[in-house]
């Protein structure tokens, strides 16, 4: 399907670009007016900052899985539409025809319905990531239910915090998952959530890994058996639910400065078309196009360029149950040339690790059918960007290195393959319809060539509408920093051209491996070990993850040995948040520097995780001077 929204030309792009900015409304209802919908908006745009309130396409009626589906299931019934590549490369490959997948989807719609589910209820889905996966994520839309997917790899405590916050009423998952040579036995995971989950009522289970698990009567059913009712019925068709513009389509948790993650809200036109649009303008994505994203479900970039944002454009996506080195470093170039993919769409963390793995595993892989190449996640550095570009784009590949986030909805900053400059290490421009500016400390602008924060001045289609069950706290984490503005927390800098390089997080996360940790989220999960008085976490740099995790801790604990706690307060953070939040470092210290109102000094502590022990500026106005040194001394390498 070719939507006439796809530009091909840099000075298109200028053009739209200032169209975008000069009148918004009139710019994105041309664009939205592409799409499927029930009945038109009424009003295009309605927004205040202060409140916030952001509303795109108020009062128009739809529902997106006809837009992800059923429209090209009428066009183009035999195109593929997903391609689900096994964790074990040796079981078979799936694939679903636009026809096929929007069959299983309006099946599974029966099944949620059958088992209670209806509009606006909140369903919690945790699983591999499988085709059932994407199937249930896009059934959920179909009934007009809110999804809330968890990572597979968060513990039963996130999960329940998870499962309270949006007080879903079901739950899909699995037996187990398979993650290269490990199974996770999400059944039980979850088993243990939702002792502490009062809301559910109906818990989904499909069978994957065969992993032996406990069914409770009357709440646990196996998805086969439901899928079976489903199939006695004359006709599964399912009548998608219409919708208005503005209900929520989905909440996914995210990290921020405070100890408790976010439940960030996307509604459902504006996230469709700003995926949608940035999916075909970034990519340049032509039809008959293989486009792989490697990012779990479990996270923004899975939710917006694995299902919505490709299907909505017609598009033939990847879902890789995997990982990148199983069966060794070489799995993800095999699944390119396997299903002759044209676009990879992967994070730094991943082109690190292959790139240390060594060009030993690029032997025999032929790659010829790439054409575009995207990053995302986290800032990339020169060399792994070099590195992409020789190895795996022969040269001949664009690279877009694309900035966004959770809160964001889809791509914000970044080149448009082919047609706009890529800058290594640089995401470069804004995408139309996308102010960015640069503040100082103080929320003065900055003007050209400059370095700040970074914010962003007038809302876009896709954008963060409010944090689930507390929209005070949306006001507080995005919008008050800078009256008027919407504060990113990543800070910027900008050149005379106006290209943009992202030089990381200016707030407490940090990004590990692409994921998106607070310090006070592992601080508190520290905490919770018996032995632990008082920690401090940090990031450093770390060579494949980008960030790693530094805690500094003071312990009670006389009874065990330091490399004993030490562990113990790991196995607690991997219960208390999930096995990615887990330090890589963890020093005992008997102090930490504190000022002499008791604020931890995190600038010294920052600095001596990263090995900067030269300079670690004024010292003077700690509690305890003293403390420093021994932290340093102590210092783990
Ligand atoms: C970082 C992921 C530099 C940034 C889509 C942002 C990046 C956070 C880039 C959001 C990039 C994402 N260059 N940094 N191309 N893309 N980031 O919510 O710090 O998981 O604020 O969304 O990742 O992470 P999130």
């Amino acid at each position: 399907m070719k939507f006439p929204f796809q530009i091909s030309t840099a000075e298109q792009l200028e053009m739209d670009y200032k169209k975008s900015i000069s009148n918004p409304e009139v710019f994105w209802a041309e664009i939205a007016s592409h799409f499927l919908w029930k009945s038109k908006w009424e009003k295009t745009l309605s927004w205040n900052f202060e409140q916030p309130l952001v509303q795109w396409f108020k009062g128009g009626i739809l529902n997106i899985t006809e837009n992800a589906l059923d429209r090209h299931a009428a066009i183009t019934p035999n195109k593929t539409a997903l391609i689900c590549e096994p964790n074990n490369p040796s079981e078979t490959a799936i694939s679903f025809t636009y026809e096929e997948l929007l069959n299983k989807v309006n099946q599974f719609a029966h099944v949620l319905k059958n088992n209670g589910a209806k509009k606006g209820d909140r369903i919690c889905i945790y699983m591999p990531m499988v085709p059932e996966l994407a199937i249930a994520v896009l059934a959920c839309a179909r009934i007009g239910a809110i999804h809330s997917v968890v990572f597979g790899g968060f513990s039963a405590q996130s999960i329940s915090d998870r499962i309270n916050d949006a007080q879903c009423n079901l739950v899909l998952t699995a037996d187990g998952a398979y993650r290269g040579n490990k199974s996770i036995p999400l059944k039980s995971v979850v088993d243990e959530a939702l002792l502490s989950c009062p809301s559910v009522k109906t818990c989904i289970v499909l069978t994957r890994s065969n992993t032996p698990v406990s069914m409770l009567k009357g709440r646990d059913m196996w998805w086969e058996d439901e899928l079976d009712k489903v199939n006695q019925m004359e006709n599964s068709w399912f009548d998608a639910e219409p919708m208005d513009a503005e209900d929520m389509l989905f909440i996914l948790y995210t990290s921020g400065s405070t100890g408790k993650p976010k439940g960030v809200v996307h509604t459902i036109g504006g996230y469709m078309v700003w995926t949608t649009y940035t999916f075909l303008n970034v990519f340049q994505y032509q039809p008959n196009e293989v486009f792989f994203c490697t990012a779990d479900v479990g996270w923004i970039t899975g939710h917006s360029y694995l299902i919505y944002g490709p299907l909505c454009a017609g598009a033939t996506t990847v879902l890789f149950e995997g990982v990148p080195n199983y069966p060794d470093a070489g799995r993800l170039w095999d699944i390119c040339d396997k299903h002759q993919v044209n676009i990879l769409y992967t994070a730094p963390t991943a082109i690190r690790s292959l790139m240390q793995a060594g060009d030993q595993w690029l032997d025999g892989k032929n790659l010829s059918s790439l054409k575009k190449l995207g990053s995302v996640g986290e800032p990339i550095n020169e060399e792994a960007w070099q590195w992409y570009f020789k190895n795996i784009g022969r040269q001949i590949c664009p690279i877009v290195d694309t900035w966004w986030q959770t809160e964001t909805g889809g791509i914000m900053i970044s080149a448009i393959a082919g047609i706009t400059e890529a800058i290594p290490a640089w995401a470069t421009l804004p995408m139309p319809g996308v102010q960015p500016i640069l503040v100082d400390e103080n929320g003065n602008e900055l003007e050209g060539a400059a370095s700040g924060n970074l914010c962003i001045k007038a809302p876009w289609p896709g954008m963060i509408r409010t944090t689930y069950g507390d929209h005070d706290r949306c006001r507080a984490a995005y919008f008050s920093t800078y009256p008027g503005l919407y504060f990113t927390g990543d800070g910027a800098m900008r050149d005379e051209k106006g290209n943009y390089r992202i030089t990381g997080r200016v707030d407490d996360v940090l990004n590990v491996s692409g994921h998106r940790i607070g310090t006070a989220e592992v601080e508190n999960a520290i905490n919770m070990h018996t032995g632990v008085i008082e920690s401090a976490v940090v990031g450093y740099p770390h060579d494949i993850k980008g960030q790693g995790i530094y805690a500094f801790v003071i312990v009670s604990d006389k009874h065990h040995t330091l490399d004993l706690i030490q562990n113990d307060i790991s196995q607690t953070v991997a219960q208390i948040i999930g096995p990615i939040a887990k330090p890589d470092k963890i020093q005992i210290v008997s102090g930490l520097p504190k000022t002499r109102s008791g604020k931890i000094m995190r600038r010294i502590l920052r600095k001596i995780a990263e090995g900067d022990i030269s300079n670690l500026g004024d010292t003077t106005t700690l509690l305890d001077p003293t403390v420093v040194d021994e932290i340093v001394l102590g210092r783990k390498k």
